[in-house]
């Protein structure tokens, strides 16, 4: 049993290459990540209550090492639909959200928004706000757009910046999606 001071190995291993990732943003960017990473520094216990759905299948292969710690994570997630999902729209079943840290996450918390989307080739996540900013990490391929930016792959080395309450939206290519979100509460 680990005390409520330590985490795990392999949430450590995935928060200490996920800062690492996030030493790339500039700009506003660069002060959500600090806010966030210095948010981390407290762990808090994790709760193990995995659930999945057919659209994990396409979890694709990692390509880098954020992505491999990241999928020694994924089975103890709880994957599930954005809650305002309904199955007339098409990405109803292609498409699933899970909390590492954060509101019913693996390390439950209310400080801060730390999470991941797949989704299955094709799909479009369609246009959402949300009053927080958001840094995103791509973990493959994909495209992000906002209403202050045409659609972009930032590639594997990037980021995307998503300003406070701004209308934004993202979608996979002919490759499974897989990327990493990150957002102060
Ligand atoms: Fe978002």
């Amino acid at each position: 049993m680990l005390g409520v001071n330590m985490r795990d190995l392999a949430i450590d291993r995935f928060l200490t290459l996920a800062e690492a990732a996030l030493a790339r943003c500039t700009g506003p960017a660069k002060d959500l990540a600090q806010t966030v990473i210095t948010r981390w520094q407290s762990p808090a216990p994790a709760t193990e209550a995995a659930a999945t759905l057919p659209v994990c299948a396409h979890l694709p292969p990692p390509q880098t090492d954020l992505a491999l710690a990241f999928a020694a994570l994924a089975p103890r997630l709880t994957w599930a639909r954005r809650g305002s999902a309904t199955p007339d729209q098409a990405y109803y079943d292609s498409h699933a959200n899970a909390v590492i840290l954060g509101p019913k996450g693996l390390e439950p918390r209310d400080d801060l928004w730390i999470g991941a989307t797949v989704m299955a080739p094709g799909t479009l996540y369609p246009d959402h706000s949300h009053a927080p900013a958001e840094v995103y990490i791509p973990l493959t391929a994909g495209e992000w757009w906002n209403t202050d930016m045409p659609w972009t792959d930032p590639g594997l080395d990037g980021f995307i910046y998503n300003p406070p309450g701004i209308t934004h939206a993202m979608r996979a290519g002919a490759g499974a999606f897989l990327a990493l979100w990150f957002l102060p509460l």
